[in-house]
């Protein structure tokens, strides 16, 4: 068994003996002790404490030492949502909005979502994989330990389980914890854009693709893009209906563009959590907050498609639950930085940084349905940490938003980013 001991930490965050979903005020609750010690056993949380009630005995002393040396330890952050699996990029269509034109008008002339489709409709499995796996260790050495990765450029059954098999793949070999979300509905191919052939595109996402999926395990969830012009109210409740049918609890995007009415739908299905919320109103928020669903803000995606933010405070004083998760994918947030992110979210949607780290973390966490393996310092949980520079205070983190702040990340017991922290055996004890 292996056994670490990272001592003398400045601020170890969000310690919790037992963790839940936080919902409104209880986000502004951080809980975390100065000058810390964590003890890691394989890949998990073993025990934590401050550094005056260090245990002496040295059962738990041995193995490696770790000096944070006056650094902070927070729990790796959890992303939700994400498209980290597609072809090529589309930052032709960037300078084309830098231009004038709005996402809606790109993708009505073929651009969008179709784009990124004919890509990956031209890219080998292994071609598709090589490049999602660039992109998972991207934003493992920014922080990220556990990741929902979203199908949606397929299209085609086999293109949506050349997908879902590459995510499948990732897991298995990646440390990360990762979820899979079938996203057959994130909008209609060219060949069933009219209205009349929508129920053919339904019908090819419920009967062909489906039970494949179910069959091979490819899927944890299923989301429906809720949106004017892609799935209405009716296609998406249809479509999530048949993915319960199957076993995978329902998630949206929804209310980014217009007032949809998906959030009110994932709240009638159950749904995980509803993601985006550029565009609410009250009776939205109010569906959300009386609702066991999660509301997960992508502020990035607000960010790059120059769209007003999602009204953090007011769901947070509703009573609302919400994630935030970074929407990394070519089109609307092509950035799965996780820093940006928490920091984007104080700085335009007025979160507290305590605020932005718990929905970064616990509640990033449940939205993945891992809450109870992911997303605070709690025994038992699995050892996904991050280790930042020396820092004033935790609120450096958001303030100094374009600095890497992060020396070092632990996946599952391991760190994997080469910076020198004070290593040693932990026989001649912790300083
Ligand atoms: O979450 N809104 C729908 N889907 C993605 C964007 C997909 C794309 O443009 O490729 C999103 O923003
Ligand atoms: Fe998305």
């Amino acid at each position: 068994m292996s056994s670490r001991l990272i001592y003398n930490i400045r601020q170890l965050v969000n310690v919790r003996e037992e963790s839940c979903l936080l919902r409104g005020a209880a986000l502004a609750d951080l809980p975390s002790i100065d000058h810390a010690w964590v003890h890691i056993e394989d890949d998990r949380i073993a025990g934590y404490g401050a550094m005056p009630l260090l245990p002496k005995d040295l059962d738990l002393l041995r193995g490696e030492g770790i000096d944070a040396g006056g650094r902070s330890v927070l729990p790796a952050w959890c992303d939700s949502h994400t498209h980290l699996v597609y072809a090529g990029s589309r930052e032709a269509e960037f300078v084309d909005k830098l231009r004038g034109l709005s996402y809606a008008e790109i993708a009505a002339g073929g651009g969008g979502i179709l784009n990124s489709a004919r890509q990956l409709a031209d890219t080998t499995e292994e071609a598709l994989f090589n490049a999602a796996w660039q992109r998972l260790q991207e934003i493992a050495l920014l922080g990220t330990g556990a990741v929902e990765i979203k199908s949606g450029y397929g299209l085609t059954v086999e293109g949506e389980l050349k997908m879902l098999r590459v995510i499948k793949k990732l897991r298995e070999k990646s440390p990360l914890s990762i979820k899979a979300t079938f996203l057959g509905a994130h909008t209609y191919p060219p060949a069933y854009k009219d209205e009349n052939d929508h129920q053919g595109y339904i019908d090819l996402i419920t009967r062909e693709m489906l039970p494949v999926i179910a069959r091979e395990g490819l899927a944890d969830f299923i989301d429906v893009f809720c949106e004017k012009g892609f799935f209405d109210v009716a296609e998406t409740e249809q479509i999530l209906r048949a993915g319960i049918q199957y076993g995978l609890r329902p998630k949206i995007h929804a209310n980014q563009l217009h007032l949809s009415g998906g959030v009110e739908t994932g709240v009638r299905l159950g749904a995980l959590s509803v993601d985006h919320l550029e565009t609410m109103d009250a009776s939205a928020i109010r569906a959300l907050a009386g609702s066991d669903t999660i509301g997960t803000l992508l502020p990035t995606a607000a960010f790059f498609l120059r769209m007003p933010f999602q009204p953090a405070r007011d769901l947070l004083d509703a009573g609302c639950a919400i994630a935030l998760a970074s929407d990394y994918n070519p089109g609307s947030s092509p950035s799965g930085n996780m820093n940006l992110v928490v920091a984007m979210s104080c700085i335009q949607m007025r979160l507290l940084p305590e605020e932005a780290i718990n929905a970064a973390t616990v509640n990033g966490a449940y939205a993945m349905s891992l809450g109870h393996e992911l997303g605070s310092i709690t025994p038992g949980k699995k050892a996904n940490l991050i280790i930042t520079r020396p820092m004033s205070s935790l609120a450096y983190l958001p303030y100094a938003f374009g600095s890497d702040l992060i020396d070092q990340v632990m996946i599952g017991g391991e760190f994997i980013r080469d910076r020198p922290l004070i290593r040693r055996p932990l026989n001649t004890g912790p300083k």
